[in-house]
């Protein structure tokens, strides 16, 4: 099987180790694709046997990229608002799709995916990770086992700390038209696991949050108010204890420090700022 990978950021690197090296046998990663040159040549640079060899491509070039490359599945690995757009585009050119979760981020670009996938017949996967999790494997055995019985109500709460859960207000995640907010990003595992736990999905689902602790006033309750706008040359970055230090750690440095004069991507936006419009509490 042939596979191209789009978007080659944090996440990209899970199925490209597993189509060059775990799984080698029989897969063929034939190409790249981001608009990022500084991390295609980073990825394109990790693939054994091939060096620098892999076929690259920007995005716009992402059609050119299908047709010389003729990969029989195409995997998605951009910020959840562009998934559509590559998942439209691969089925349209008759590939079958992986792509990261959530499949995408509102009911319109939803739409358009279905569409696409019921005219071409091509298959379309969303990556659910999380089923594959022993514990959580165990827990779907053991309630298909019976063992407790008939399943009437489930309590299913989630929390994420201060390390996890503050990432996803650094960087594109924070803005609801980007990422849908957690309920969409995050939750879409808790409800993917919640409807395969019990075999069922819901009649209707309702919804409330708030931002109450990623604020402003937060930062200046913490007395972090003299804040910069990125932890990398923050003032107050020795005292904040959710900093993230991109310089220090070799992993976030090649892959996003290094790369930002390409596309002025920040991965380490503060988490207190006034412009994030996601919820931290729902
Ligand atoms: N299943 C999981 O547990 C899990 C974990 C992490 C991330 N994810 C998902 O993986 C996806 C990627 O997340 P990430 O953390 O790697 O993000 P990231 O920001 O690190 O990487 C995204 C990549 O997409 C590229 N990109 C941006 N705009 C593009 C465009 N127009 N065309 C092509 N490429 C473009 C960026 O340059 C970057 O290299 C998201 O959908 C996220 O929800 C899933």
């Amino acid at each position: 099987m042939k596979y191209a990978i789009v978007g080659v950021g944090g996440r990209h690197a899970m199925f490209r180790r597993a189509i060059t090296e775990t799984h080698a046998d029989g897969n063929d990663l034939v190409a790249l694709c981001d608009v990022n040159e500084t991390r295609l040549a980073l990825s394109a640079g990790k693939i054994p046997q091939k060096g620098n060899g892999i076929a690259t491509y920007e995005a716009a070039e992402f059609e050119r990229m299908i047709a010389e490359q003729q990969p029989d599945t195409v995997i998605v690995t951009t910020p959840d608002y562009l998934h559509h757009e590559y998942i439209v585009a691969a089925l349209k050119a008759g590939r079958n799709v992986m792509t990261e979760k959530p499949m995408t981020v509102d009911l319109q670009k939803l739409r358009a995916v279905l569409e696409a996938q019921q005219q071409s017949g091509k298959r379309l996967t969303v990556t659910f990770n999380y089923r594959y999790t022993p514990a959580r494997t165990q827990l779907k055995d053991l309630l298909m086992s019976g063992v407790i019985g008939e399943i009437t109500a489930v309590d299913f709460r989630w929390y994420l700390d201060r390390v996890h859960g503050a990432d996803y207000f650094r960087r594109w995640h924070r803005y609801k038209e980007k990422s849908g907010g957690l309920l969409v990003h995050k939750s879409t595992h808790h409800f993917d696991l919640m409807n395969w736990w019990v075999a069922s999905t819901p009649k209707t689902v309702s919804a409330n949050g708030k931002r109450v602790f990623y604020t402003p006033e937060m930062a200046e309750e913490l007395g972090l108010g003299e804040h910069g706008e990125r932890c990398h040359t923050c003032p107050v970055f020795d005292r904040c204890e959710y900093r993230l230090d991109l310089a220090g750690d070799p992993a976030l440095r090649e892959l996003y420090l290094d790369a930002e004069d390409d596309d002025g991507y920040l991965r380490d936006k503060c988490v207190f700022a006034d412009d994030i419009t996601i919820e931290d509490t729902m």
